[in-house]
């Protein structure tokens, strides 16, 4: 048994005997993006699941993987056919199966036990390696370990391990970098933060609603009225907690022209920011290489203009650089990671954007609770 009480694939193994002959349903998260001619522009979510995999097919189980793609509304829709995963899982582990997307059944979102019966009909195991969807207590999540002897996948178990690391074995200084447009959308993790990290560097959109918070003026910029209050607080109880938050000393952006220019940090009527700027930049820089851990999640500025890339293409590099144990959480910041060509450099890229948030913030997802507490 695991560090977290879960049990791991030699768990199965042990309770299932043999596995030769045995069928393994495996939770993935297949859930990959796609361009508009539905092809898969990022594979790194089916690949991160091949080493569970691999090693049950290598004990002779037959595989059964089942995955969501997308949010169709619990009807089969042909945008978000399992299709080109199939595919492609084809051509990395032939052989393996691929249910139909479980979201086309309105029972997978519903938790429904008619919908979690057909799931397991037929299984002799079940394992759960959709690290990314396990802050989801859907049917395929959190079912099937009710019923049959269940276990979490190298890919989950990896993940559970870095991330619950940092919340409880932090090496200091700890260092949080925090980016993307709302800060409503991070509060629970912020908060969470607050208590084991020794800075928070905050870049992103998100950055203008600490700016109103200074009584600053932001222009245009994107930020949250209704959350200048909470960012007040934020900084106040960061004060007196001892710890920092690392603010951009400049943005660049647009001024009222709409021409690229670069501010301090009072932006002028109808300016509006797009990205930290190089001191910021250079200074967030800093901070990283003097941290022994940094966690970082979401894009510093708008990195899909090139104009205003820099930000997050200069955080990324340092998280590269440092000497850091260096965790990057799914989704945005991943996204630009592999953008940049730098997603080899770092110690963990996370497969979960929500997932890993609501693991630091929580230390437990629904997933992880269902294959813990075992058949009911
Ligand atoms: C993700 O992409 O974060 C996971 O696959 C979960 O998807 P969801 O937010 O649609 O549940």
């Amino acid at each position: 048994m695991s560090e977290t009480s879960i049990p791991t694939l030699e768990d199965l193994e042990s309770t299932l005997g043999d596995l030769s002959g045995k069928r393994v349903l495996v939770r993935t998260d297949f859930n990959v993006p796609l361009d508009d001619d539905g092809q898969i522009t990022d594979d790194f979510r089916i690949r991160a699941a091949l080493p569970t995999i691999e090693w049950l097919v290598e004990r002779g189980a037959t595989v059964v993987t089942a995955s969501h793609l997308g949010r169709p509304k619990g009807a089969p829709d042909p945008k978000y056919s399992m299709d080109a995963v199939r595919a492609r899982l084809g051509e990395l582990a032939p052989g393996v199966e691929l249910l139909e997307n479980l979201r086309f059944d309105p029972g997978e979102t519903a938790d429904d036990p008619a919908f979690v019966a057909t799931l397991v009909e037929g299984i002799d195991g079940y394992v759960n390696d959709a690290f990314g969807a396990s802050h989801r207590a859907h049917a395929s999540i959190v079912g099937p370990p009710r019923f049959v002897p269940s276990a979490m996948g190298r890919l989950l178990q990896k993940e559970v391990e870095v991330l619950l690391g940092l919340r409880n074995k932090p090496k200091h200084p700890f260092v949080a970098v925090l980016g993307g447009a709302k800060i409503s959308d991070k509060l629970g993790v912020v908060e969470a933060l607050l208590e084991v990290v020794d800075s928070l560097v905050i870049g992103g959109a998100m950055c203008f609603t600490f700016f109103a918070a200074q009584g600053k003026p932001i222009g245009d910029s994107l930020f949250e009225p209704d959350q200048v209050d909470t960012c007040k607080r934020l900084l106040a109880e960061a004060g007196a907690k001892g710890k920092t938050i690392h603010l951009p000393e400049d943005i660049t952006g647009v001024d009222a022209r709409g021409e690229y220019a670069t501010f301090g940090t009072r932006l002028p009527d109808g300016a509006k920011g797009f990205d930290i700027g190089p001191g910021s930049a250079a200074a967030f820089t800093d901070v990283i290489m003097d941290a022994r851990m940094v966690f970082w999640n979401g894009p510093m500025g708008m990195f899909e203009d090139e104009r205003f890339a820099s930000g997050t293409r200069t955080v990324a590099q340092a998280m590269a650089d440092t000497k850091a144990f260096t965790v990057v959480g799914g989704g945005d910041s991943a996204a630009a990671l592999a953008q940049f060509k730098l997603d080899d450099e770092v110690d963990h890229v996370s497969t979960g954007g929500g997932a890993s948030l609501e693991l630091l913030e929580n230390g437990d997802l629904p997933g992880l609770q269902a294959l813990r507490e075992g058949i009911r």
